[in-house]
């Protein structure tokens, strides 16, 4: 366990934004974390678990200490007639351990590819890309209770996963006990990934690359590259221009909302979901309210993806958070939709 005073977080959160954590511990195995819990100066303080930091807006220094998440190592735990059990440790980077199973012949993260955090964070909101959620290829994770010391594992039910969600997103008390925030550290998450492999297709964007290419049952590792180059045309690299992926989660509203709103906005883009429900696309949204490209101070909408917020150079988290709500205030203004932010605001 390595522990550092006024540490920079800089870069350590994909937003770039420039903040300090009063104190910042380095995790690198279940050990470690013991170690922090029972150290005089840090047992019983507020704690938060720090990852890629690609889902976090930080609007000043952080107070509680971080924990930096850096538990590596990555294996085959098994293989079955029915599915690759692979495990990677919490702190590997997200897009290399996907690259990594490709290469050693276990498919099925492809349409997962170049999504910008670590393993740790994937369950906690339950990513999503392409068709193909984190739960469709989760077996289970492990983790440690932040107040009682105690490791103990987790099943996808018990992850309480939903779109953009489980209960690592939620405190105790919203999910009568049983959520998670800043009460657990995930170590290691398994993936199950099913055989044989299957193409998940059905997206615009993937049936697009199929037919411009002329390929009509592509290997994972083609489906992999397509990812790679949309999210490259679409989405700005996190190097290059401080971002934190899609900003709003896409909302879902009931077919009679939906009616009504097509009637007044016969444009509108959603897409009919199993439950009945129909979800909009909150990016499309936000461009008809026409912020694609503007700005609050250093923070501004992406032109090519107006569901991304970007740091032009030096935003603040209050930057950007105020950008977030004058654009969630002209979304309901015009369409009385409530967009529901998708990064935690620390
Ligand atoms: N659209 C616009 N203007 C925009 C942006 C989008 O009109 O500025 C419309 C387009 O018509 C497009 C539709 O909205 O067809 C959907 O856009 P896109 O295909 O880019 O996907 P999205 O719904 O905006 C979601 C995820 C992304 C994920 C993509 C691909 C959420 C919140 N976002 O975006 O996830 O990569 O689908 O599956 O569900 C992330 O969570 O950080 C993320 C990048």
């Amino acid at each position: 366990m390595i522990k550092e005073q006024n540490v920079p977080l800089q870069a350590y959160n994909s937003f770039g934004i420039v903040a300090k954590a009063h104190t910042l511990v380095r995790v690198g195995s279940e050990d470690d974390v013991q170690q922090v819990l029972a150290d005089p100066q840090l047992a019983g303080q507020p704690m938060f678990v720090l990852g890629g930091g690609s889902n976090i807006v930080i609007t000043g220094d952080v107070k509680p200490v971080v924990v930096k998440v850096e538990v590596m190592g990555r294996r085959l735990v098994k293989e079955t007639p029915r599915a690759w059990i692979v495990e990677a440790g919490a702190g590997e980077n997200w897009h290399d351990i996907v690259a990594w199973t490709l290469h050693n012949g276990f498919p099925g993260l492809e349409n997962l590819a170049m999504i910008p955090g670590t393993v740790g964070g994937s369950p906690v909101q339950n990513i999503g890309a392409y068709g193909v959620e984190l739960q469709d290829r989760f077996d289970s994770l492990d983790a440690i209770d932040l107040t009682t010391g105690r490791a103990f594992t987790l099943d996808a039910a018990q992850c309480g996963f939903g779109y953009r969600d489980s209960v690592f997103k939620h405190p105790a008390a919203a999910l009568g006990g049983l959520g998670l925030k800043d009460k657990a550290l995930i170590t290691r998450v398994r993936f199950c990934l099913p055989k044989p492999w299957k193409a998940v297709f059905g997206y615009a964007d993937l049936e697009r690359k199929m037919s411009e290419n002329g390929i009509s049952a592509p290997t994972a590792m083609q489906v992999f590259d397509w990812v790679c180059a949309i999210r490259t045309a679409k989405l700005p690299d996190p190097r290059v221009i401080g971002n934190a992926g899609s900003f709003f989660k896409n909302p879902t509203v009931s077919p009679e909302q939906c009616t009504d709103i097509i009637a007044r906005e016969p444009n509108i883009v959603h897409y009919n979901m199993a439950d009945g429900s129909v979800k909009l696309a909150a990016g499309w949204l936000i461009d008809a309210c026409g912020w694609k490209g503007k700005s609050i101070g250093n923070a501004a909408v992406y032109e090519r993806q107006a569901l991304v917020l970007v740091n032009c150079g030096g935003a603040t988290g209050g930057e950007v958070v105020t950008l977030a709500k004058a654009i969630q205030t002209s979304v309901y203004e015009r369409f009385g939709i409530r967009l529901e932010p998708e990064p935690v605001v620390v």
